[in-house]
């Protein structure tokens, strides 16, 4: 079969770090690609070079049939290829359906902006993917889970033949997954090509036809997802045999360590729970459920207004974020770009700015060599 899309001999290199070395990549009209690596392969790297927003070292990319070269992502947009990226791209001051014909405006006759044709388009766009609220809604306002699915949206309205969907689901709930691969069936049906990036093996099974497999930069192999088992699968991407993938561990139950009883707050109405020491505790609901709600209580980023935490046997109050960490309680936020990070500093000055008490003297001013040793150990 023809691919509709074809990369081969991509070399991308970075500052110190070559981040695509030989990679290839082929999509194929009515299928999705399943592209699969470890953390750091160079999956999205790749798409931003097929995109036209990093421009390639080495190498040729042809699509139907003819060799071509992206100066940038309004290029292979235009030319009918649609990402899905892995970070959310969404201006959250704007509505949903702004968001989705950012910069693409539907204009009438009098060459004024047509908001009702906007809206009706995009309310559309919405119902194939079951999504039951109004695209006058704010992004803002909308969960991650729903951010995901308006990016979604987004890449349905512009009808590309080639589809690129870095980690799509990462955010979603079993239900909104279903409703992606939903549309993902109809996309195919309609000749359409998919790339799907995922660390969920699961999902290349259920989904995709075929996988590539990067490992370091390099390609490794395509194969029919048909003739490969998960363990296979697995041992291409890390590049060893694998012995057991999650041992069993035959641990008593440790002591009590955090009880949570009656929580309520903002969202969240009567919640009690129990954790031992060495537990996983998975805390499972639908988007809305309030399960980031509730550790945003515990944490203290949000106010708690009854019930009781207790740690270690004492009693925990916490009214801030500070109160959380005096506690020995953390919270790594599902937004990291909006809660967990200042995108403006630097890796050094986000690792060690809840912590700046251990490297501050007592005049305030930073212990610098402290500060990059720690930073240092961590990365
Ligand atoms: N803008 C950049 N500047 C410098 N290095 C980068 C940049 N983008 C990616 N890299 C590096 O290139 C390599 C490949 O990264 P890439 O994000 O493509 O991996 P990935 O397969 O998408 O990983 P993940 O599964 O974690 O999303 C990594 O070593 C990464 O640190
Ligand atoms: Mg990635």
């Amino acid at each position: 079969m023809q691919p509709l899309l074809q990369l081969k001999g991509i070399d991308k290199a970075f500052p110190g770090v070559k981040a695509l070395s030989g990679a290839a990549l082929s999509v194929y009209p009515g299928k999705v690609m399943a592209l699969v690596g470890e953390n750091g392969a160079g999956k999205s790297t790749m798409m931003k070079v097929l995109t036209g927003i990093y421009q390639k070292d080495a190498g040729s990319q042809y699509f139907l049939g003819k060799e071509v070269v992206f100066n940038g992502p309004k290029d292979s947009q235009e030319a009918g290829i649609g990402i899905i990226h892995q970070e959310l791209n969404l201006i959250p001051q704007l509505t949903i359906a702004e968001n989705i014909f950012l910069g693409r405006e539907f204009v009438n006759r009098f060459g004024r902006i047509d908001w009702k044709r906007m809206y009706a388009e995009a309310d559309r766009l919405l119902a194939r993917l079951n999504l039951r609220y109004s695209s006058h809604r704010l992004v803002g306002e909308l969960s991650i889970g729903d951010q995901q699915m308006v990016e979604i949206a987004k890449v349905l309205s512009f009808e590309s033949k080639v589809i690129i969907m870095d980690e799509p689901t990462d955010a979603l709930t079993d239900t909104e997954t279903a409703s992606l691969f939903k549309v993902i069936n109809e996309l195919k049906a309609e000749g359409r090509g998919i790339v799907y990036i995922s660390h969920r093996l699961k999902e290349i099974f259920e989904i995709c036809d075929d996988v590539t497999v990067f490992r370091d930069g390099q390609f490794i192999a395509e194969r029919p997802v048909s003739e490969l088992q998960e363990d296979s699968l697995i041992e291409m991407m890390v590049g060893r045999k694998l012995e057991e993938q999650y041992p069993r561990l035959d641990l008593p139950r440790g002591e009590k360590r955090l009880d949570v009883s009656h929580l309520s707050g903002p969202g969240v109405e009567d919640v009690s729970f129990t954790l031992y020491r060495g537990e996983i505790l998975g805390v499972a609901g639908l988007v809305g459920a309030g399960r980031s709600e509730v550790m945003k209580i515990l944490y203290g980023a949000a106010p708690r207004k009854a019930g009781t935490v207790s740690l270690d046997g004492r009693d925990v109050v916490t009214h801030s974020p500070q109160d959380g960490l005096a506690n020995g309680i953390v919270y790594i936020s599902e937004d990291r770009k909006r809660d967990g990070l200042v995108l403006g500093m630097s890796v050094k000055e986000n690792m060690s700015l809840t912590a700046l008490r251990y490297f501050s003297r007592a005049d305030g001013s930073l212990k610098q060599v402290d500060e990059r040793q720690a930073v240092g150990d961590f990365i």
